[in-house]
């Protein structure tokens, strides 16, 4: 139970084999409370019964995370029902796979809006939340953390993938986001930190993958030759959520098969 007691926000944690699911599911078995929130109303609701199958209270919110007032609307509904917010993983996020010279313009602003505007502005709301609560305990340096802020990136923020510069130059950003959050954020004892996920399967690539060349050409060049599932993530995710990644801040966990070690 490495996170009892804890209460997170995941947002777009609702889809079954999604990445965001399996960190809700361990989450739960870490012991956490945990919000779910996803643009997609009934699988947020699936998600949060397995939560209390589980023993764990759950809160399922539907949340466009590209939209400020549903960010505002998550955090004061979670804030008004348990007072307070531990955790937040930043991991909804979309892809299209595009050749550069034929990304339109609506879809570039439709990823950027929802990869980099909704985890910047959704990090700011809570992490106000969490300074407002540092402040109030007297936090100084060497005390637990006082807040948990973990961005879902990418190997993308590492190495160029052909066929996803708009999606990847969101992940670019994460990693920036990511340091300079820590670094603001550090004086009030709250740690912010990126999981970069190689290749998963879930349903953010299943057109390009369901070509078994795809599958297999991206099988081939990762190190471990397979992919991952969110399980594979997710126990990142608990240790940079739980006290034992206290001393960590300000970096990505590469979970990818090796692939940014070539
Ligand atoms: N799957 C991979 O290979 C892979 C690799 C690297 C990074 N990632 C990152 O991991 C994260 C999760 O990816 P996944 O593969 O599990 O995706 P997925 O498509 O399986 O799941 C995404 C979830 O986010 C929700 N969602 C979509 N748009 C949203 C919005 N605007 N607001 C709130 N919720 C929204 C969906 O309903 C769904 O529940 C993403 O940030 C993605 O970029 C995935």
């Amino acid at each position: 139970m490495r996170l009892k007691d804890k209460i997170a926000i995941v947002t777009g944690g609702g889809v079954e084999n999604g990445i965001g699911r399996a960190i809700v599911r361990a989450f739960a078995k870490e012991g956490a409370d945990v919000c779910i929130a996803d643009i997609n109303d009934s699988l947020a609701k699936e998600a949060a019964e397995e939560v209390e199958k589980a023993g764990q209270r759950a809160l399922a919110i539907k949340c466009d995370i590209s939209k400020l007032k549903d960010i505002d609307h998550t955090v004061n509904a979670v804030l008004e029902e348990w007072k307070r917010i531990d955790i937040l993983v930043n991991n909804a996020g979309i892809a299209r796979f595009k050749p550069f010279l034929q990304v339109s313009p609506e879809l570039t602003r439709k990823i950027w809006s929802v990869n980099l505007f909704g985890t910047f502005f959704m990090s700011q709301r809570v992490a106000r939340h969490m300074v407002k609560r540092a402040k109030s305990i007297g936090y100084k340096p060497g005390d637990p953390a006082t807040g948990k802020i973990i961005n879902l990136s990418s190997l993308s923020e590492e190495v160029g993938t052909p066929l996803l510069s708009h999606y990847s130059t969101t992940k670019g950003g994460i990693k920036i986001m990511t340091k300079c959050m820590a670094l603001e954020l550090a004086e009030y004892g709250i740690r912010v930190n990126a999981i970069g996920p190689g290749i998963v399967d879930t349903s953010i690539a299943t057109d390009f993958f369901a070509i078994k060349e795809n599958y297999d050409a991206a099988t081939e060049r990762i190190p471990l030759k397979y992919h991952a599932t969110g399980k594979d993530i997710a126990g990142a995710a608990v240790f940079l959520a739980s006290s034992e990644s206290d001393y960590i801040t300000g970096t990505t966990i590469m979970v990818d098969g090796g692939l940014t070690a070539q």
